[in-house]
C-alpha cells in the first residue's frame, strides 16, 4: 500500500496542487494530512476545499488550525507580539475564512493511530506529547526518544517545523517529519511531502519528495494582501541566495 503524507499547507493552494499532481503520478492509495491547512497563506478557503475533496484522506489538527478555530483576542495579541507577520496574518485570515472550515478544523483530533498490515502508525502535528513541539533535524537521539516515549506506534509521522527529517531510534521506533507543502523552510523553499510504502508483512519504506512550483507568484500574492507585515511573510517564500 502506498500512502502520501502531507503537512503544513498553510493556505497555499498552488503548492498543494503541485504536490497532489506528483502524488497522483505515484499512484498513492491514501493521503495522510498532519494539519496546519488554513493559517498564514493566500487562499485558506481554496486550500480547505481542495483538502476536503480528497478521497481516502486521514487528517489531524495542527497548532495553527487550533489558533484559527479557537481564536481569542488575547491569543491574537500574543501572536502579534511574538511573531508579528503571523499574528497580523491570523487577524486578516479570520476575516476571510469560511465558518464551515473553522468548524471543520475545530473538530479534528490532535493525533490518531492507524494500523496497516500490522504496522502501527501515529499521526501527530508536532510530537506525540505536544502539538507544537519541534522535531528538527540533528537532534540527539535520546531527546527524540523522550518526545515519543508515550507513543505505542512503530512509525510516528509529524510536521510543524517545515523542515523534513527522520530518525531511527534505539527503541525501534521510526520518526519522520515530512516537511511543509505550503511554506517550506528548506533552502530551496519548495513543497515537501513523504511517500510511505507498506508491504504485506508490515515492513515499510518511506522517502521524502519535493516538487517545483511558482513560489515567486505566491510571495507576490501574499505581499499584496496588504496586512501589516505581509511583506515579511512574503519574503519567507523566496530563497535567500
Ligand atoms: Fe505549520
Amino acid at each position: 500500500m502506498k500512502i502520501a503524507i502531507i503537512s503544513d499547507i498553510h493556505a497555499n493552494t498552488l503548492a498543494l496542487e503541485a504536490v497532489l499532481n506528483q502524488i497522483n503520478s505515484f499512484g498513492a492509495d491514501k493521503i495522510f494530512c498532519l494539519g496546519d491547512i488554513l493559517m498564514a497563506g493566500y487562499d485558506p478557503n481554496g486550500t480547505a476545499k481542495t483538502i476536503l475533496e480528497l478521497d481516502n484522506l486521514e487528517i489531524i489538527q495542527g497548532n495553527t488550525d487550533k489558533m484559527v478555530a479557537c481564536f481569542s483576542q488575547e491569543l491574537l495579541e500574543k501572536a502579534k507580539n511574538k511573531f508579528p507577520c503571523m499574528g497580523y496574518a491570523l487577524e486578516d485570515d479570520l476575516k476571510i475564512i469560511d465558518e464551515k472550515y473553522k468548524d471543520f478544523v475545530r473538530n479534528l483530533p490532535e493525533n490518531r493511530y492507524i494500523e496497516i498490515n500490522g504496522l502501527k502508525i501515529q499521526l501527530v502535528h508536532g510530537s506525540p506529547r505536544q502539538q507544537d513541539e519541534n522535531i528538527y533535524p540533528n537532534l540527539a537521539l535520546n531527546d527524540v526518544e523522550k518526545m515519543v516515549e508515550n507513543s505505542n506506534a512503530d512509525l510516528i509521522l509529524c510536521g510543524h517545523t517545515h523542515i523534513p527529517c527522520g530518525y531511527s531510534l534505539n527503541s525501534g521506533k521510526t520518526v519522520v517529519n515530512v516537511g511543509s507543502v505550503g511554506r517550506s523552510m528548506t533552502e530551496d523553499k519548495m513543497p515537501y511531502w513523504a511517500l510511505l510504502e507498506i508491504n504485506n508483512d508490515g515492513t515499510f519504506q518511506i522517502e521524502h519528495k519535493s516538487v517545483n512550483y511558482d513560489n515567486v507568484k505566491v510571495s507576490e500574492i501574499i505581499k499584496n494582501r496588504n496586512f501589516k507585515h505581509s511583506d515579511d511573510l512574503a519574503k519567507m517564500y523566496i530563497r535567500s541566495n
